[in-house]
């Protein structure tokens, strides 16, 4: 007649949910992606990332602070250069938008949190392909290894604690691993993208980044119904050097970040990437969803599938309402 067994029990009031909370967001498992674009004097807003903006140098040293004061556990950052080349030769040239960005955050922040960087060359070719190209138009594999161990070497040595390969090359990790190691720079970590999606979740990047691709990224990033795949690429990183694994993106990947956080012995980082943003940013822009719940429910659905540490365009943001939040509040762990 009466249930024995009432799983509303602990749900009654705000002191035991919170008791019972298994999974926690603080601000140190967030980090910043953060774009530095050289052909900007003031920062502009990206259109298809509402409340994003192509920094200058000077206001991006600002929000990188801001972040830092926030509690974010690191900042990731992408260059926006206004020279493109068929090798994307700007991304290894120590005056290059994102070696000079690297340079001021290193002195800005350096010791107080974690500088990311994207070890890719996408933003510099101006094809807007990841790699160079082979006389066929086709992306080279090998080819585009020796240019990644040089641009490794520039954020190196521009101050980059953590180097984010992006490119999805075979080798790519073994191959920047060597080309630091030669040159001293044991202590530089690997991020690697292990298993990165050929996503239209990437879609407002493009923007961010003034794409000059025409055509998809088939032949290196993952397809989408590949789940298995995810593991023969995390393997292959791992046996490369990675440090870290990712998976991108984040939100409908979660099955993959579970599968990946069972067995890595590394940490794992999921990236919730610019399309799951403006989602929600624009739904909520609408009144269709609420923004801060809709965001804390994300991050917070990325860390309960296992992921150690989660990239997203919220990080600033998420930090001050996590640190903000008052205790018993149920929304997402506790305050201490
Ligand atoms: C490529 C790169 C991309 C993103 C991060 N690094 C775009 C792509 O692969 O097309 C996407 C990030 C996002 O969508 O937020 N270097």
């Amino acid at each position: 007649m009466y249930p024995a067994v009432r799983p509303r029990r602990l749900r009654r009031n705000a002191a035991l949910r919170r008791l019972v909370s298994e999974t926690d967001v603080r601000p140190r498992h967030l980090v910043l992606p953060m774009f530095v674009h050289e052909g900007v004097s003031e920062p502009v807003e990206i259109p298809s990332m509402p409340g994003v903006l192509h920094h200058t140098r000077d206001s991006l040293r600002r929000a990188a602070v801001d972040a830092v004061r926030a509690g974010v556990g690191g900042l990731m950052l992408f260059g926006v250069p206004t020279r493109r080349d068929a090798s994307g030769s700007a991304a290894a040239d120590p005056e290059g938008v994102l070696n000079v960005a690297l340079r001021d955050l290193a002195s800005e922040v350096g010791d107080e949190t974690v500088l990311m960087a994207d070890t890719c060359l996408d933003e510099f070719t101006d094809h807007g392909h990841c790699g160079v190209l082979d006389d066929a138009g086709n992306v080279d594999n090998d080819r585009t290894l020796r240019l990644y161990g040089e641009m490794a070497l520039a954020q190196a040595e521009a101050g980059a604690h953590v180097l984010g390969p992006s490119g999805m090359m075979d080798g790519q990790i073994g191959a920047i691993r060597e080309s630091l190691d030669a040159a001293g720079f044991h202590e530089t970590s690997l991020f690697a993208y292990s298993a990165k999606y050929s996503s239209a979740f990437f879609g407002p990047f493009r923007d961010a980044v003034d794409s000059q691709l025409s055509g998809d990224r088939k032949t290196y990033q993952q397809d989408p119904a590949n789940g298995r795949e995810a593991r023969r690429e995390v393997e292959l990183d791992l046996a490369e050097g990675a440090d870290m694994v990712m998976i991108k993106p984040g939100t409908s990947y979660l099955d993959l970040v579970r599968q990946t956080a069972e067995t890595s012995p590394v940490p794992v980082g999921a990236y919730q990437v610019s399309g799951e943003y403006s989602m929600v940013e624009a739904a909520a822009e609408r009144g269709w969803l609420d923004r801060q719940r809709t965001v804390l429910e994300m991050l917070t659905s990325v860390r309960r599938a296992g992921a150690d540490i989660v990239l997203t365009y919220w990080a600033t943001q998420a930090a001050r309402w996590l640190r903000d939040e008052p205790a018993g509040d149920e929304s997402a762990g506790d305050a201490s």
